[in-house]
């Protein structure tokens, strides 16, 4: 029977998008303790909008940092369980003089809509609110039993989350958990990612002299903590652009042939990639390719590096410190913990006796892969068909998303990661945005997957 789902949504496009964009205007930024009032009014928002679109049991959870958000619709015990994951907190929008319209004053140019958390994860967990509005209102019975679970500290690191699977495990039970917070190849190519990296995140303090000192009366006697920390950057990756801390590759699970070759069929355009750049030319891992280096290989890459003098005209210094953020992107079945360990192993040994170095992990995450012989996933493959009239190919994304694993070793459920952002959407960068047509089809194909699931698990 074909489903009112579609007419529903394109009638009521309209407010579904002001919804959105109300949410959009909070400046839930989880990184920033200035912002904390606003992390807890998008909570009491996406509670309150949980409420309006049929949801019960709603409640605004308090963990040890931002809250999390529960809801809840069980109308049958014979019918599967689907828990909902998104999160609310944003990234912090700076540098602010790059976005071309305030990060959180939501506008709709080119049928796409530009805020931060537009598409991460805002618009995204938006959807699965609206497509329970939707199901509700086709007067059908819901095809699946409901779950909401919607978090605040994703973009930091999701540090109470452990705590709060374990605390609340009979709450959460579930068969399955659905989570949009990825993306697709493109609207003509539709994917579903079926694997996520791990994240090792590590601060570097390197420190020289006690003081700053003149380039010219010491410079040339002195480490220069800027200097060695540059050496130390830039030899922990050899000349196959390969990372060189020794045990880093160990775990490493390699793809088969086979699976890279069906990797090597999807309709990835590296000249487009790189055109979206503006770049001439791509860099990695020699032996591997574009697509394959973004997600199926670990990573190395600083992600801050500061020190010395950078206000206007010349100082002649040698700082006392220099400072690095750097992160490590993990594929199954490398271990965080140890690959942090062994970072800081290696960081230290090759630091010269010149100066004393500090190495901290940061916060981290397991890498993940989901499973596409599930009944949830055909059942989300089957949805692409219906909502986007193409068969979805699997892929692994590189991003990371910890609590995909924190689910699997908690609550031991696989999740389906039903995502619809596109790279261009510019998650965590300035002018963040995402497609209109993209945040309805999700809904559609959110509603349809549920409608699928549950008829597949009768
Ligand atoms: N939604 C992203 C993760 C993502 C992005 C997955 C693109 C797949 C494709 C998520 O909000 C995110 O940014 N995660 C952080 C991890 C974290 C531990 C701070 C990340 O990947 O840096
Ligand atoms: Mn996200
Ligand atoms: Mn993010």
């Amino acid at each position: 029977m074909e489903t009112t789902y579609p007419a529903y949504i394109s009638k009521h496009k309209d407010r579904f998008l002001a919804e959105l964009f109300d949410l959009l205007r909070i400046p839930s930024v989880s990184a920033n303790s200035d912002h904390a009032p606003d992390v807890r009014r998008a909570a009491q928002w996406v509670a309150d909008a949980l409420l309006k679109a049929g949801a019960v049991n709603v409640e605004v959870l308090e963990t040890g940092g931002h809250p999390m958000v529960y809801g809840e619709k069980l109308t049958d015990p014979s019918k599967p369980t689907v828990l909902v994951y998104g999160h609310y907190d944003v990234q912090p929008p700076d540098p602010l003089e790059l976005w071309t319209s305030p990060p959180f004053e939501p506008v709709l140019k080119n049928e796409k809509i530009y805020a931060r958390g537009a598409c991460d994860d805002k618009g995204q967990m938006f959807m699965h609110i609206a497509a329970l509005e939707v199901m509700l209102a086709s007067g059908e019975p819901l095809p699946v039993n409901l779950k909401f679970m919607i978090e605040g500290e994703e973009e930091v690191g999701s540090e109470n989350l452990a705590t709060f699977l374990d605390a609340n495990k009979d709450r959460l039970k579930a068969d399955v958990i659905l989570v949009s917070d990825t993306g697709i190849l493109s609207n003509e190519n539709p994917s579903i990612c079926v694997g996520l990296r791990g994240l090792a995140y590590m601060f570097v303090d390197v420190v020289g002299p006690n003081r700053d000192l003149h380039s010219g009366m010491y410079g040339g006697a002195v480490a220069n903590p800027i200097n060695v920390l540059c050496d130390i950057i830039a030899s922990l990756h050899d000349d196959k652009r390969r990372v060189t801390i020794p045990g880093f590759y160990d775990r490493v699970r390699e793809l088969s042939n086979a699976e890279r070759a069906a990797m090597g069929k999807a309709p990835f355009s590296e000249a487009e990639f790189l055109a979206e750049l503006d770049m001439a030319a791509p860099m990695g891992e020699h032996g591997y390719t574009t697509l394959e280096r973004k997600s199926i290989r670990p990573t190395l890459d600083v992600n801050g590096i500061w020190g010395g003098y950078t206000g206007e005209g010349a100082k002649t210094v040698i700082a006392s410190e220099a400072h690095a953020k750097i992160s490590m992107r993990l594929v199954p079945d490398q271990n965080p913990d140890e690959i942090a360990q062994l970072f800081e192993k290696h960081f230290k040994a090759i630091a010269p006796a010149s100066v004393k170095v500090t190495v901290n992990a940061h916060h981290g995450g397991w890498p993940a892969v989901t499973p596409t012989d599930s009944l949830a996933y055909k059942a989300a493959e089957l949805a692409f068909v219906q909502a986007w009239g193409k068969e979805p190919i699997p892929l692994r994304e590189g991003g990371s998303i910890p609590i995909v694993a924190l689910f699997e070793k908690v609550l031991g459920l696989k999740t389906v990661l039903l995502g619809f952002g596109l790279d261009s959407d510019a998650i965590h960068s300035p002018n963040e945005n995402f497609g209109v047509f993209n945040f309805l089809k999700g809904i559609e194909t959110i509603a349809a997957f549920h409608k699928n699931y549950g008829a597949a698990s009768i």
